[in-house]
Protein backbone atom coordinates (compact mmCIF):
# COMPACT_ATOMS: atom_id res chain seq x y z
CA UNK A 1 0.00 0.00 0.00
CA UNK A 2 0.83 3.58 -0.56
CA UNK A 3 1.92 5.46 2.38
CA UNK A 4 1.39 8.88 2.10
CA UNK A 5 3.86 11.33 3.55
CA UNK A 6 5.36 14.83 3.47
CA UNK A 7 8.31 13.78 5.85
CA UNK A 8 10.25 11.80 3.98
CA UNK A 9 13.06 14.23 3.32
CA UNK A 10 13.14 15.43 6.64
CA UNK A 11 13.55 12.11 7.98
CA UNK A 12 16.30 11.49 5.65
CA UNK A 13 18.36 14.57 6.80
CA UNK A 14 17.80 13.12 10.23
CA UNK A 15 19.03 9.95 9.53
CA UNK A 16 22.27 11.33 8.17
CA UNK A 17 22.80 14.46 10.63
CA UNK A 18 22.15 11.85 13.64
CA UNK A 19 24.50 9.25 12.37
CA UNK A 20 21.35 6.72 11.93
CA UNK A 21 22.83 3.00 9.59
CA UNK A 22 22.51 4.50 5.95
CA UNK A 23 24.04 4.39 3.01
CA UNK A 24 22.59 7.91 1.36
CA UNK A 25 25.20 10.05 -0.15
CA UNK A 26 27.66 7.41 -0.53
CA UNK A 27 27.15 5.36 -3.76
CA UNK A 28 28.99 7.13 -6.98
CA UNK A 29 26.53 6.83 -9.31
CA UNK A 30 29.23 6.07 -12.31
CA UNK A 31 27.61 3.15 -13.86
CA UNK A 32 25.07 3.90 -16.85
CA UNK A 33 21.54 1.80 -15.63
CA UNK A 34 21.58 -1.49 -17.37
CA UNK A 35 17.67 -1.88 -19.11
CA UNK A 36 17.00 -5.78 -19.67
CA UNK A 37 16.49 -6.02 -22.93
CA UNK A 38 12.85 -6.63 -24.41
CA UNK A 39 12.28 -10.49 -24.92
CA UNK A 40 12.49 -11.42 -28.33
CA UNK A 41 9.14 -13.12 -29.65
CA UNK A 42 7.51 -14.91 -33.13
CA UNK A 43 3.96 -15.17 -33.71
CA UNK A 44 2.75 -18.12 -34.80
CA UNK A 45 0.13 -18.54 -37.70
CA UNK A 46 -2.70 -18.45 -35.24
CA UNK A 47 -1.09 -14.80 -34.13
CA UNK A 48 0.01 -16.43 -30.74
CA UNK A 49 3.29 -14.46 -29.68
CA UNK A 50 5.54 -17.07 -28.64
CA UNK A 51 8.65 -16.20 -25.81
CA UNK A 52 11.65 -18.21 -24.89
CA UNK A 53 13.18 -17.94 -21.90
CA UNK A 54 15.72 -20.75 -20.15
CA UNK A 55 17.11 -20.16 -16.61
CA UNK A 56 20.75 -20.73 -15.84
CA UNK A 57 23.67 -19.59 -14.21
CA UNK A 58 25.87 -17.06 -14.99
CA UNK A 59 28.56 -14.58 -14.06
CA UNK A 60 27.95 -11.03 -13.47
CA UNK A 61 30.12 -7.78 -12.54
CA UNK A 62 27.73 -6.71 -9.45
CA UNK A 63 30.25 -3.48 -8.61
CA UNK A 64 32.78 -5.86 -6.68
CA UNK A 65 35.65 -6.15 -9.27
CA UNK A 66 35.33 -9.81 -10.04
CA UNK A 67 32.25 -11.53 -11.62
CA UNK A 68 30.28 -13.48 -8.73
CA UNK A 69 28.05 -16.35 -9.70
CA UNK A 70 24.32 -15.55 -10.30
CA UNK A 71 21.37 -16.84 -11.72
CA UNK A 72 19.16 -15.59 -14.92
CA UNK A 73 16.50 -15.93 -17.69
CA UNK A 74 18.73 -15.83 -21.37
CA UNK A 75 21.72 -14.09 -19.40
CA UNK A 76 23.21 -13.93 -16.01
CA UNK A 77 20.81 -11.97 -14.22
CA UNK A 78 17.75 -11.13 -14.15
CA UNK A 79 15.41 -11.80 -17.22
CA UNK A 80 14.33 -9.83 -20.54
CA UNK A 81 11.56 -7.46 -20.37
CA UNK A 82 8.27 -9.53 -21.77
CA UNK A 83 5.94 -7.46 -23.94
CA UNK A 84 2.22 -8.53 -25.36
CA UNK A 85 -0.90 -6.67 -26.15
CA UNK A 86 -4.41 -7.01 -23.81
CA UNK A 87 -6.49 -9.25 -26.34
CA UNK A 88 -3.19 -11.34 -27.48
CA UNK A 89 -2.47 -15.01 -27.28
CA UNK A 90 0.79 -15.52 -25.74
CA UNK A 91 2.88 -18.88 -25.04
CA UNK A 92 5.90 -19.44 -23.19
CA UNK A 93 8.43 -21.85 -23.57
CA UNK A 94 10.95 -22.54 -20.50
CA UNK A 95 13.78 -24.24 -19.54
CA UNK A 96 14.93 -25.33 -16.73
CA UNK A 97 19.07 -25.29 -16.92
CA UNK A 98 19.49 -24.87 -13.00
CA UNK A 99 20.83 -27.46 -11.22
CA UNK A 100 17.48 -27.43 -9.22
CA UNK A 101 14.18 -27.62 -10.01
CA UNK A 102 12.13 -24.37 -10.90
CA UNK A 103 8.75 -23.25 -11.83
CA UNK A 104 8.12 -19.21 -13.19
CA UNK A 105 5.02 -17.73 -11.63
CA UNK A 106 3.37 -14.73 -14.31
CA UNK A 107 2.85 -12.59 -11.47
CA UNK A 108 -0.19 -10.38 -11.30
CA UNK A 109 -1.64 -12.16 -14.77
CA UNK A 110 -5.26 -13.17 -15.14
CA UNK A 111 -4.99 -16.79 -16.53
CA UNK A 112 -5.71 -20.24 -15.63
CA UNK A 113 -4.72 -22.01 -12.82
CA UNK A 114 -2.91 -24.64 -14.68
CA UNK A 115 -0.35 -22.18 -16.34
CA UNK A 116 0.32 -20.12 -13.13
CA UNK A 117 3.54 -21.41 -12.30
CA UNK A 118 3.11 -22.15 -8.92
CA UNK A 119 4.43 -24.72 -6.85
CA UNK A 120 2.23 -27.86 -8.35
CA UNK A 121 4.40 -27.66 -11.53
CA UNK A 122 7.82 -28.18 -10.80
CA UNK A 123 9.93 -28.19 -14.19
CA UNK A 124 12.50 -30.53 -13.22
CA UNK A 125 16.26 -30.03 -13.66
CA UNK A 126 16.89 -30.15 -17.66
CA UNK A 127 12.97 -30.11 -18.27
CA UNK A 128 11.52 -27.71 -20.25
CA UNK A 129 7.25 -26.43 -19.57
CA UNK A 130 5.07 -24.65 -21.82
CA UNK A 131 2.30 -21.94 -20.85
CA UNK A 132 -0.32 -20.46 -22.83
CA UNK A 133 -2.97 -18.22 -22.34
CA UNK A 134 -4.90 -15.03 -23.96
CA UNK A 135 -3.55 -11.80 -21.98
CA UNK A 136 -6.86 -10.18 -20.60
CA UNK A 137 -6.60 -7.09 -17.96
CA UNK A 138 -5.59 -3.94 -18.45
CA UNK A 139 -2.45 -2.32 -19.33
CA UNK A 140 -0.11 -3.20 -16.52
CA UNK A 141 3.46 -3.34 -14.57
CA UNK A 142 3.47 -7.61 -14.38
CA UNK A 143 6.42 -9.69 -13.54
CA UNK A 144 7.67 -13.47 -13.33
CA UNK A 145 9.94 -15.38 -10.65
CA UNK A 146 10.26 -18.55 -9.62
CA UNK A 147 7.76 -20.60 -7.40
CA UNK A 148 9.13 -23.94 -6.80
CA UNK A 149 8.18 -25.25 -3.14
CA UNK A 150 11.29 -24.15 -1.01
CA UNK A 151 13.65 -22.72 -2.99
CA UNK A 152 11.67 -19.45 -3.82
CA UNK A 153 13.78 -16.78 -1.73
CA UNK A 154 17.03 -18.36 -2.80
CA UNK A 155 16.52 -18.47 -6.44
CA UNK A 156 14.72 -15.30 -6.98
CA UNK A 157 18.34 -14.01 -4.84
CA UNK A 158 20.46 -15.16 -6.79
CA UNK A 159 18.67 -13.27 -10.02
CA UNK A 160 15.49 -14.98 -11.19
CA UNK A 161 13.25 -12.33 -12.06
CA UNK A 162 11.86 -10.36 -14.76
CA UNK A 163 9.25 -7.71 -15.81
CA UNK A 164 5.59 -8.71 -18.26
CA UNK A 165 4.49 -5.26 -19.50
CA UNK A 166 1.21 -5.36 -20.52
CA UNK A 167 -0.10 -2.79 -23.56
CA UNK A 168 -3.29 -1.87 -24.15
CA UNK A 169 -2.75 1.24 -26.55
CA UNK A 170 -5.48 3.34 -25.24
CA UNK A 171 -5.14 7.36 -25.91
CA UNK A 172 -4.13 7.91 -21.86
CA UNK A 173 -2.16 5.51 -21.87
CA UNK A 174 -0.13 7.02 -25.31
CA UNK A 175 0.04 10.38 -23.34
CA UNK A 176 1.91 9.01 -20.63
CA UNK A 177 5.74 8.18 -21.13
CA UNK A 178 6.02 4.98 -23.49
CA UNK A 179 9.23 4.83 -24.78
CA UNK A 180 10.73 1.70 -23.42
CA UNK A 181 14.35 2.20 -22.13
CA UNK A 182 14.45 6.01 -23.07
CA UNK A 183 11.33 7.55 -20.73
CA UNK A 184 9.90 4.53 -20.07
CA UNK A 185 12.23 2.98 -17.76
CA UNK A 186 12.07 -0.71 -15.87
CA UNK A 187 13.44 0.02 -12.39
CA UNK A 188 13.96 -3.38 -10.74
CA UNK A 189 15.06 -2.69 -7.36
CA UNK A 190 17.04 -5.62 -5.03
CA UNK A 191 19.06 -5.31 -1.92
CA UNK A 192 21.91 -7.64 -1.98
CA UNK A 193 25.00 -8.98 0.35
CA UNK A 194 28.69 -9.56 -0.77
CA UNK A 195 31.71 -11.43 1.28
CA UNK A 196 34.74 -11.29 -0.51
CA UNK A 197 33.09 -9.99 -3.77
CA UNK A 198 30.91 -13.00 -3.91
CA UNK A 199 26.84 -12.74 -3.93
CA UNK A 200 26.10 -13.69 -0.32
CA UNK A 201 23.34 -15.92 0.89
CA UNK A 202 23.91 -15.42 4.50
CA UNK A 203 21.05 -14.12 6.64
CA UNK A 204 23.73 -11.88 8.97
CA UNK A 205 20.65 -9.62 10.43
CA UNK A 206 18.73 -12.10 12.01
CA UNK A 207 15.35 -10.17 11.08
CA UNK A 208 12.73 -12.51 11.18
CA UNK A 209 12.33 -11.93 7.75
CA UNK A 210 15.14 -14.00 5.26
CA UNK A 211 18.13 -12.10 3.66
CA UNK A 212 18.57 -8.72 3.71
CA UNK A 213 21.17 -6.94 2.02
CA UNK A 214 22.80 -3.88 2.94
CA UNK A 215 23.42 -2.43 -1.42
CA UNK A 216 21.20 -1.82 -3.40
CA UNK A 217 21.13 -3.06 -7.69
CA UNK A 218 18.78 -1.31 -9.99
CA UNK A 219 18.29 -4.05 -13.13
CA UNK A 220 21.13 -5.15 -11.55
CA UNK A 221 23.35 -2.12 -11.73
CA UNK A 222 24.90 -0.90 -8.75
CA UNK A 223 25.41 2.88 -8.43
CA UNK A 224 23.12 3.58 -11.41
CA UNK A 225 22.50 7.08 -13.44
CA UNK A 226 20.11 7.26 -16.43
CA UNK A 227 20.77 9.93 -18.90
CA UNK A 228 16.81 11.85 -19.50
CA UNK A 229 16.03 13.19 -22.39
CA UNK A 230 12.95 14.49 -22.35
CA UNK A 231 10.81 16.60 -19.27
CA UNK A 232 8.96 13.51 -17.45
CA UNK A 233 10.39 10.05 -17.26
CA UNK A 234 8.45 7.26 -15.82
CA UNK A 235 9.47 4.52 -14.06
CA UNK A 236 8.03 1.20 -13.63
CA UNK A 237 9.15 0.77 -9.78
CA UNK A 238 9.13 -3.49 -9.09
CA UNK A 239 10.17 -4.19 -5.62
CA UNK A 240 12.25 -7.58 -6.53
CA UNK A 241 14.32 -8.15 -3.59
CA UNK A 242 13.08 -11.07 -1.33
CA UNK A 243 11.83 -9.36 1.95
CA UNK A 244 12.66 -5.39 1.85
CA UNK A 245 10.24 -2.72 2.18
CA UNK A 246 10.98 0.46 0.37
CA UNK A 247 9.39 4.13 1.08
CA UNK A 248 10.84 5.36 -2.37
CA UNK A 249 11.43 9.42 -2.43
CA UNK A 250 12.89 11.79 -4.19
CA UNK A 251 15.86 13.53 -2.84
CA UNK A 252 14.82 16.89 -3.00
CA UNK A 253 11.13 16.13 -1.70
CA UNK A 254 9.90 16.52 -5.13
CA UNK A 255 6.26 15.03 -5.78
CA UNK A 256 6.49 12.05 -7.72
CA UNK A 257 3.32 11.59 -10.25
CA UNK A 258 2.10 8.23 -9.22
CA UNK A 259 0.28 7.01 -12.26
CA UNK A 260 -0.11 3.28 -12.07
CA UNK A 261 -0.57 0.68 -8.62
CA UNK A 262 0.37 -3.17 -9.66
CA UNK A 263 -2.53 -4.51 -11.94
CA UNK A 264 -2.50 -0.87 -14.15
CA UNK A 265 -2.73 2.79 -14.07
CA UNK A 266 -5.03 4.53 -12.20
CA UNK A 267 -7.94 6.78 -12.99
CA UNK A 268 -5.84 10.31 -12.36
CA UNK A 269 -2.18 11.46 -11.76
CA UNK A 270 -1.45 11.45 -7.79
CA UNK A 271 0.83 13.31 -6.43
CA UNK A 272 2.93 12.10 -3.86
CA UNK A 273 6.05 12.49 -2.11
CA UNK A 274 6.36 9.14 -0.91
CA UNK A 275 5.47 5.24 -2.26
CA UNK A 276 6.23 2.37 0.16
CA UNK A 277 6.65 -0.82 -1.73
CA UNK A 278 6.99 -3.96 -0.40
CA UNK A 279 8.19 -7.56 -1.59
CA UNK A 280 6.33 -8.00 -5.23
CA UNK A 281 4.32 -4.47 -5.12
CA UNK A 282 5.13 -2.17 -8.61
CA UNK A 283 4.14 1.11 -9.27
CA UNK A 284 4.84 3.53 -12.29
CA UNK A 285 5.69 7.06 -11.08
CA UNK A 286 6.41 10.21 -13.73
CA UNK A 287 9.02 12.64 -12.50
CA UNK A 288 9.36 15.75 -13.52
CA UNK A 289 12.77 16.99 -14.55
CA UNK A 290 14.50 20.47 -15.47
CA UNK A 291 17.13 20.62 -18.05
CA UNK A 292 20.80 20.37 -16.48
CA UNK A 293 19.61 19.23 -13.21
CA UNK A 294 20.47 15.82 -11.39
CA UNK A 295 18.12 14.14 -9.07
CA UNK A 296 18.35 11.12 -7.25
CA UNK A 297 15.53 8.44 -6.31
CA UNK A 298 16.25 7.44 -2.66
CA UNK A 299 14.64 5.78 0.20
CA UNK A 300 13.63 6.99 3.01
CA UNK A 301 13.31 5.33 6.43
CA UNK A 302 9.78 3.00 6.87
CA UNK A 303 10.11 2.77 10.87
CA UNK A 304 10.51 -1.06 10.55
CA UNK A 305 13.46 -1.48 12.43
CA UNK A 306 15.28 -4.47 13.16
CA UNK A 307 12.57 -6.12 10.19
CA UNK A 308 14.96 -3.98 7.75
CA UNK A 309 18.32 -4.57 8.75
CA UNK A 310 18.51 -1.49 10.76
CA UNK A 311 18.86 -0.17 7.33
CA UNK A 312 16.29 1.58 5.74
CA UNK A 313 18.09 4.70 3.58
CA UNK A 314 19.34 3.89 0.40
CA UNK A 315 20.20 5.23 -3.26
CA UNK A 316 18.81 4.26 -5.52
CA UNK A 317 19.00 6.11 -9.05
CA UNK A 318 20.40 9.05 -10.06
CA UNK A 319 18.21 10.99 -12.86
CA UNK A 320 20.65 13.24 -15.38
CA UNK A 321 18.56 15.64 -17.74
CA UNK A 322 20.57 16.83 -20.76
CA UNK A 323 20.97 20.13 -21.35
CA UNK A 324 18.15 19.96 -24.29
CA UNK A 325 15.27 18.08 -23.09
CA UNK A 326 11.22 17.62 -24.71
CA UNK A 327 8.83 19.14 -22.82
CA UNK A 328 6.37 16.72 -22.20
CA UNK A 329 3.28 16.81 -20.35
CA UNK A 330 1.01 14.75 -18.34
CA UNK A 331 -2.40 13.57 -19.45
CA UNK A 332 -4.87 14.40 -16.67
CA UNK A 333 -6.79 11.69 -16.55
CA UNK A 334 -5.58 7.63 -17.50
CA UNK A 335 -8.30 5.51 -17.49
CA UNK A 336 -11.28 4.23 -15.61
CA UNK A 337 -11.78 1.51 -12.91
CA UNK A 338 -14.97 -0.60 -12.28
CA UNK A 339 -15.80 -0.20 -8.70
CA UNK A 340 -16.04 -3.40 -6.88
CA UNK A 341 -18.97 -2.98 -4.41
CA UNK A 342 -19.41 -5.26 -1.37
CA UNK A 343 -22.82 -5.49 -1.29
CA UNK A 344 -22.48 -7.55 -3.81
CA UNK A 345 -20.16 -10.09 -2.40
CA UNK A 346 -21.20 -13.74 -2.74
CA UNK A 347 -18.82 -14.82 -0.03
CA UNK A 348 -16.37 -13.11 3.15
CA UNK A 349 -13.60 -14.36 4.69
CA UNK A 350 -10.91 -13.69 7.14
CA UNK A 351 -7.40 -14.15 7.11
CA UNK A 352 -4.68 -13.70 10.07
CA UNK A 353 -1.22 -13.74 8.81
CA UNK A 354 0.85 -14.70 12.12
CA UNK A 355 4.61 -16.31 12.63
CA UNK A 356 4.82 -18.21 9.52
CA UNK A 357 0.83 -19.53 9.54
CA UNK A 358 -2.08 -18.17 7.95
CA UNK A 359 -5.13 -18.59 10.10
CA UNK A 360 -2.80 -21.39 11.93
CA UNK A 361 -2.45 -23.45 9.21
CA UNK A 362 0.97 -23.99 7.09
CA UNK A 363 0.73 -24.53 3.60
CA UNK A 364 -0.18 -28.12 2.43
CA UNK A 365 -0.46 -28.87 -0.97
CA UNK A 366 -3.56 -31.69 -0.56
CA UNK A 367 -5.47 -29.27 1.21
CA UNK A 368 -8.19 -26.77 -0.01
CA UNK A 369 -8.51 -23.41 1.89
CA UNK A 370 -11.09 -21.73 0.44
CA UNK A 371 -13.80 -22.65 -2.88
CA UNK A 372 -14.36 -20.16 -5.12
CA UNK A 373 -17.67 -19.96 -7.48
CA UNK A 374 -16.54 -18.50 -11.01
CA UNK A 375 -17.41 -15.17 -11.65
CA UNK A 376 -18.39 -13.94 -8.61
CA UNK A 377 -17.17 -10.98 -6.08
CA UNK A 378 -15.51 -11.70 -2.42
CA UNK A 379 -14.15 -9.35 0.13
CA UNK A 380 -11.75 -10.71 2.13
CA UNK A 381 -10.58 -9.63 5.73
CA UNK A 382 -6.88 -9.47 5.78
CA UNK A 383 -4.69 -9.17 8.78
CA UNK A 384 -1.56 -9.21 10.03
CA UNK A 385 -1.92 -10.40 13.95
CA UNK A 386 1.49 -9.38 15.11
CA UNK A 387 4.78 -7.58 14.86
CA UNK A 388 6.24 -9.03 12.15
CA UNK A 389 5.87 -7.54 8.88
CA UNK A 390 4.27 -9.32 5.79
CA UNK A 391 2.83 -8.91 2.48
CA UNK A 392 -0.59 -10.64 1.15
CA UNK A 393 -0.45 -12.15 -2.78
CA UNK A 394 -2.97 -13.48 -4.37
CA UNK A 395 -2.63 -15.05 -7.36
CA UNK A 396 -5.16 -14.96 -10.62
CA UNK A 397 -7.00 -11.65 -9.95
CA UNK A 398 -6.35 -8.08 -9.05
CA UNK A 399 -8.60 -6.60 -6.15
CA UNK A 400 -9.49 -3.09 -4.96
CA UNK A 401 -8.42 -2.15 -1.25
CA UNK A 402 -11.99 -1.46 0.73
CA UNK A 403 -10.51 -0.18 3.51
CA UNK A 404 -7.05 -0.68 6.15
CA UNK A 405 -7.91 -0.36 10.07
CA UNK A 406 -11.17 0.87 8.79
CA UNK A 407 -10.23 3.76 6.91
CA UNK A 408 -10.86 4.14 3.08
CA UNK A 409 -8.02 4.39 0.67
CA UNK A 410 -7.77 8.19 -0.95
CA UNK A 411 -8.39 6.93 -4.52
CA UNK A 412 -9.38 3.44 -6.29
CA UNK A 413 -6.51 0.90 -7.89
CA UNK A 414 -5.86 -2.60 -8.67
CA UNK A 415 -3.15 -4.38 -6.51
CA UNK A 416 -2.19 -7.89 -6.15
CA UNK A 417 -0.23 -7.35 -3.73
CA UNK A 418 -0.44 -5.73 -0.54
CA UNK A 419 2.17 -4.74 2.49
CA UNK A 420 0.46 -5.96 6.00
CA UNK A 421 1.74 -3.63 8.28
CA UNK A 422 2.33 -4.96 11.67
CA UNK A 423 -1.13 -5.29 13.44
CA UNK A 424 -3.39 -3.70 11.07
CA UNK A 425 -6.55 -5.08 9.12
CA UNK A 426 -7.21 -4.69 5.59
CA UNK A 427 -10.45 -5.08 3.34
CA UNK A 428 -9.85 -6.08 -0.19
CA UNK A 429 -12.45 -7.06 -2.91
CA UNK A 430 -12.23 -8.93 -6.22
CA UNK A 431 -13.43 -10.76 -8.80
CA UNK A 432 -13.06 -14.37 -9.55
CA UNK A 433 -13.45 -14.26 -13.16
CA UNK A 434 -13.60 -16.35 -16.24
CA UNK A 435 -11.50 -19.67 -15.32
CA UNK A 436 -12.86 -22.66 -13.40
CA UNK A 437 -10.99 -25.91 -12.73
CA UNK A 438 -11.35 -28.09 -10.17
CA UNK A 439 -8.13 -30.02 -10.63
CA UNK A 440 -5.86 -27.43 -9.51
CA UNK A 441 -4.92 -24.67 -6.99
CA UNK A 442 -3.96 -20.95 -6.99
CA UNK A 443 -2.02 -19.97 -4.10
CA UNK A 444 -2.38 -16.67 -1.79
CA UNK A 445 0.88 -16.35 0.54
CA UNK A 446 3.22 -13.98 2.43
CA UNK A 447 5.18 -12.27 -0.14
CA UNK A 448 8.05 -12.46 2.23
CA UNK A 449 10.24 -14.85 0.47
CA UNK A 450 11.38 -16.91 3.36
CA UNK A 451 7.96 -16.72 5.21
CA UNK A 452 6.52 -18.04 1.22
CA UNK A 453 8.81 -20.88 1.43
CA UNK A 454 8.83 -21.35 5.36
CA UNK A 455 4.92 -22.68 4.28
CA UNK A 456 3.38 -19.08 4.67
CA UNK A 457 0.67 -19.80 1.90
CA UNK A 458 -2.68 -21.21 1.00
CA UNK A 459 -4.70 -22.05 -1.84
CA UNK A 460 -7.90 -21.68 -3.29
CA UNK A 461 -9.65 -23.24 -6.02
CA UNK A 462 -12.12 -21.65 -8.31
CA UNK A 463 -15.02 -24.11 -9.24
CA UNK A 464 -18.15 -23.35 -12.16
CA UNK A 465 -20.46 -22.98 -9.84
CA UNK A 466 -21.79 -23.15 -6.01
CA UNK A 467 -21.84 -27.04 -4.55
CA UNK A 468 -18.75 -27.83 -7.14
CA UNK A 469 -16.03 -29.63 -4.93
CA UNK A 470 -12.42 -29.29 -5.87
CA UNK A 471 -10.55 -32.29 -6.94
CA UNK A 472 -6.82 -31.21 -7.18
CA UNK A 473 -3.65 -33.07 -8.57
CA UNK A 474 -0.17 -32.44 -9.08
CA UNK A 475 2.33 -32.36 -11.79
CU1 LIG B 1 5.03 -13.18 -6.84
CU2 LIG B 1 2.84 -16.39 -5.54
O1 LIG B 1 4.05 -14.84 -6.21
CU1 LIG C 1 5.32 -12.98 6.04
Amino acid sequence: LLLLCGGGVAAVTWLLTSGGVDTVGKVAFDRPLKIPPLAESTVDADGTRVFDLTAGPGDSDLGHGASTRTWGYNGAYLGPTLRAQKSQKVKVNVHNRLNEPTTVHWHGMHLPAKVDGGPHHPIPVGGDYQAAWTVDQPAATLWYHPHPSDLTERQVYRGLAGMFLIDENEENEEDLPHEYGVDDIPVIVQDKNFDGGQLSMSDRFLSDVGILGDEILVNGTPGPFLDVRTSLVRLRLLNASTARVYDFTMSDGRPMQLVGTDGGLLEAPYATSSVRLSVGERAEVVVALRPGERVELRTAPTGLGRFQGGRDAFDVLQLRAGGQITQKTLPPTLTSIEKLDPSQAAQRRTFTFQGREINDDRMDMDRVDAVVVKDTVEVWSVANGHGTPHSFHIHDVQFQVLSVDGRKPEFRSWKDTLFLEPRKRYEIIARFADYADPTTAYMFHCHVLRHEDEGMMGQFVVVEKAGDKPNIRHG
